[in-house]
């Protein structure tokens, strides 16, 4: 054990890790796709550093990006004051996102970007005079991030059943996921037929459902249920939180089925992995419902120390640009290998399915009684040099954008190995 593994093991505690029976790695340094080790072992992070990194670690242009905002101004606040940054990557986003989407609030993570929209669009109704809209529609197994309004619209029981009795109750609609999503749709439907007058927002992952294990919704339903929500007047919540900047293949999901939602919400690749950043997009109609005099007490009450933290807009500037004329070309490239490699993984003895969309996959294994063979692949790519997560028994293969070819294979020569020696 090093002296940092032994320091850690004293004063730290982990997320979503049992410390009873975990040995750390300490992590150094970043290079392209490749996280390297205090002893100098190079692995390919198969999970962008938890789904975030977009361009590999360490790139030029965002390293730059980042000194020259530096060297200006590390953070002042958003409350009351601006800056550049801010403004100029909040003009960015909205000329790239699904049209309709105007406004720009900034938080710091996933789950504030999602905590957000589920408060401004009940504040929205409140001051629309429909008070009685305070509730939220959600989808069986969604997941929205770990803050307490987030986790009230999430339903993976393993997560968040113990803190039941302290959430916001929402409304579970099954999931449409491994369905035609006609039930789901229905349910949707029927609920709105019933009850629109109580229900302020449908909140959605768009096109597959990550956390829940990469589960894959029909095409067509996001665009079905947007429809719903319109006819009966209720707000349709976007959570893009995974599957935006280009990681399903396109800038955005809603792209694919041409939806322009209430609420879009933004984290993870905004700040190329970076820095914690997100942000809430809402339409006009959303944003005028909040003006009014000062006194009138309109406005929304709602803002953290480091919304809209320059550093991290700045880098979100550069990397959407790098974006555009790099990095989403690079991964639309990558994704006829990435299906192809899980083509042949698929054929592996012990793997129960693999589910893709674009850049983000999961390879669920046959269950062994009384194993976590999800953990045990993990553990064992690891001396294959690469790093990858699991949703219980589901590995996650979700590389960064600019993955190489030759990385793609290495990704698929290690998880082939590690599934063979963990089922042999
Ligand atoms: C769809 C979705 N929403 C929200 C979150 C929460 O994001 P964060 O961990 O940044 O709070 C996640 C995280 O995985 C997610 O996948």
């Amino acid at each position: 054990m090093s002296e940092l593994t032994e320091l850690d093991r004293k004063v730290l505690w982990h997320p979503f890790t049992q410390m009873a029976e975990w040995s750390p790695l300490v992590i150094t340094r970043g290079e392209g796709s490749f996280l390297i080790d205090e002893f100098g072992q190079r692995y390919l992070d198969g999970v962008s550093s938890l789904w975030c990194n977009v361009h590999g670690h360490c790139r030029p242009e965002l390293d730059q990006a980042l000194a020259a905002q530096a060297a200006k101004l590390a953070h002042s606040t958003f409350l009351g004051l601006t800056h550049e940054p801010g403004i100029r990557l909040a003009a960015a986003l909205i000329a790239l996102a699904p049209r309709g989407l105007s406004r720009v609030f900034y938080s710091d993570s996933g789950s504030t970007a999602v905590e957000i929209a589920l408060k401004q669009s009940f504040q929205y109704w409140q001051l629309r005079k429909r008070p009685a809209k305070q509730r939220f529609l959600r989808l069986g197994d969604a997941y929205h991030g770990d803050t307490l309004g987030a986790v009230g619209v999430g339903g993976i029981d393993l997560f968040h059943r113990v803190f039941g009795p302290l959430l916001v109750q929402s409304i579970a609609i099954p999931s449409p996921a491994g369905t035609d999503g006609s039930v789901s749709l229905a349910r949707i439907e029927a609920e709105l037929e019933q009850r629109a007058y109580e229900i302020a927002a449908l909140v959605v992952e768009p096109l597959v459902q990550g956390a829940a294990g990469m589960l894959l919704h029909p095409r067509g339903f996001l665009a079905k249920a947007a429809e719903l929500c319109r006819r009966f007047g209720v707000h349709l919540i976007v959570d893009e939180v995974a599957t935006g900047f280009g990681r399903t293949g396109t800038m955005f999901a809603c792209d694919q089925e041409d939806v322009s939602p209430d609420f879009l919400c933004l984290a993870k690749g905004i700040a190329a992995g970076y820095l914690p950043l997100a942000a809430t997009l809402s339409t006009e109609e959303i944003y005028s419902a909040f003006l009014g005099q000062r006194a009138e007490l309109k406005h929304f009450f709602h803002g953290h120390t480091f919304t809209a933290n320059p550093l991290a807009c700045a880098v979100g500037l550069a990397s959407l640009e790098l974006l555009c004329r790099e990095t989403l070309p690079n991964a639309q490239a990558r994704l006829p290998e990435l299906t192809m490699a899980l083509g042949r993984i698929r054929g592996l003895r012990g793997v129960r399915e693999v589910r893709q969309c674009g850049l983000m996959a999961g390879i669920e294994l046959e269950p062994i009684e009384g194993r976590a063979l999800g953990v045990e692949v993990c553990e064992r790519v690891r001396a294959h040099h690469v790093i990858l997560r699991n949703l219980g028994d589901v590995v996650v293969w979700m590389p960064p954008l600019s993955i190489a070819t030759a990385d793609v294979h290495l990704l698929e020569r290690a998880t082939t190995a590690a599934i063979l020696e963990t089922l042999q």
